[in-house]
């Protein structure tokens, strides 16, 4: 890997807190970066380098379901030795002045500008890069990490499009959907393409739905500024769900480059047709009583939905999905359910990471009694699985998209997402109980099951 520069633009941010710099002490920890990077944090928040460490140690130290593991100080002194930090005001000129200067003093060329930043500021940031020379290539490279949502429909993500690529080649914009760096989603494709005996059952022959979950059995947390504005669908349904969608049923890339997997994802995104007329919204008992949500806010916090395929592949095949807060529990999944049998083919995201093929078995003895088993594929639970950032942080670093949003897959993704985002426009959300599996619809949802992969 070449040696770099990493610009973390809002590193006092929420996401910076939770993701960013716990994935930085981890890809530190296991030696993935090289001897010689400098990692420059920007922030409002006027600290100098003493203030910026205990900041970066604290939050280290701050309970974080995404990062449970204990910290090692002598891992943490090395994380510091690569960090500087930066008091900025992201509109004004003389601070990218001053950002140049600590990155020129570090001496290599190569420079990733990540923004964990209001996306209202993205068109002074790019501005200032430019006339500071920052977004040149002169003398290594440039790359730009922005983090979903891409915009807010349709329209704003094509503005937003366009002002990126008016500034950057589209090889240097790596746009971020966190779930695309899962491994267990990426596990998808080599499971698919590289064995080949289920691969010719996926078809509307023999499929009878497609059922796909992201549920959590936690609320919004601090989050209820953001989160109020969006609602689960642009949350979680314009981009997570819909990425597992195409990896579970996308057709085999001519070759599995950066290339070949996004034209896939990208062809099965615009033959998705949604059906705003199933839509169901609702909102967790308790919600309006969150932190900065807004009195009698209507914003949901799960949905469920129909969806189907138009391709030759797929067409007739009902794909229903669902995403929600504090729900009965936590569980990503996506279940293929096979036609007039009992089978069921189960990519587990989380927990119980794994591969699952619902069987029907004889209970062993001398009655005829039949019983559900799974034929699995489970991770080594003694094994951390790699950290989405962590894999998409090295992945952009050695300037890899494959698992990086396009501009048209953006535009794919808000296409089939403005439809069901109008329809939800003056509807009222069913309040349902904490804990519960959201309002009633018209769907037979199967239970997310713990009966495999267990711990
Ligand atoms: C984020 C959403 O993008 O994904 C959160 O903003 C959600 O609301 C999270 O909880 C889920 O990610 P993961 O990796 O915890 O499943």
């Amino acid at each position: 890997m070449d040696y770099f520069s990493l610009v973390i633009i809002g590193i006092t941010s929420n996401l910076a807190q939770i993701k960013l710099i716990p994935t930085l002490y981890d890809l530190v920890a296991g030696h993935y970066l090289p001897k010689s990077f400098q990692i420059v944090g920007v922030g409002r928040t006027q600290m100098d380098q003493a203030g910026f460490r205990e900041f970066v140690s604290k939050t280290l130290r701050t309970p974080n379901r995404h990062h449970t593991h204990s910290i090692d100080k002598q891992v943490e002194e090395e994380l510091f030795t690569h960090l500087t930090y930066l008091s900025a005001d992201l509109t004004d000129l003389d601070s990218y002045t001053k950002l140049k200067d600590i990155l020129s003093a570090h001496g290599t060329g190569n420079h990733m500008f990540y923004l964990a930043t209001f996306p209202s500021l993205y068109g002074s940031i790019f501005k200032n890069l430019k006339s500071t020379g920052l977004a040149d290539q002169a003398k290594g490279w440039t790359r730009l990490l922005i983090e979903k949502p891409i915009g807010n429909d349709r329209d704003s993500a094509n503005e937003l499009n366009k002002l990126l690529t008016s500034y950057f080649h589209e090889d240097q914009i790596f746009r971020l959907d966190h779930y695309l760096g899962k491994e267990t989603l990426q596990n998808i494709l080599t499971f698919r393409f590289g064995n080949g005996i289920l691969e010719p059952l996926m078809t509307s022959e023999h499929i009878g739905s497609i059922q796909v979950t992201a549920a959590e059995d936690f609320g919004i947390g601090q989050r209820g500024s953001y989160y109020d504005q969006n609602g689960a669908i642009k949350d979680v349904g314009q981009n997570h769900l819909l990425q597992m969608i195409a990896l579970a049923t996308m057709d085999k890339p001519s070759e599995m480059t950066n290339e070949g997997i996004t034209k896939e994802r990208v062809k099965v995104l615009q033959n998705l047709v949604s059906d705003p007329s199933s839509l169901v919204i609702g909102q967790y008992e308790g919600y309006l009583e969150e932190k900065d949500v807004a009195q009698n806010s209507s914003t949901e916090t799960y949905f469920s939905f129909k969806t189907t395929i138009q391709n030759d592949r797929f067409r007739g095949v009902p794909v229903y999905v669902r995403g929600g807060k504090h729900l009965a529990r936590t569980a990503t999944e996506v279940a293929v359910i096979f036609k007039n049998s009992p089978n069921v083919l189960i990519y587990r995201i989380q927990p119980n990471e794994g591969i699952v093929l619902k069987i029907m078995t004889k209970k062993p003895g001398h009655e005829l009694i039949l019983e559900e088993s799974y034929m699995q594929y489970c991770y080594p639970h003694d094994i951390d699985l790699p950290d989405a950032y962590e894999k998409l942080i090295i992945d952009a670093l050695r300037g890899d998209q494959t698992y990086f949003n396009d501009a048209d897959e953006v535009d794919a993704q808000w296409a089939f997402t403005d439809p069901l985002i109008t329809a939800k426009h003056g509807v009222v959300p069913t309040i349902y109980p904490k804990g519960s599996w959201g309002p009633k619809d018209d769907i037979d949802w199967l239970e997310p099951s713990s009966a495999f992969c267990q711990i």
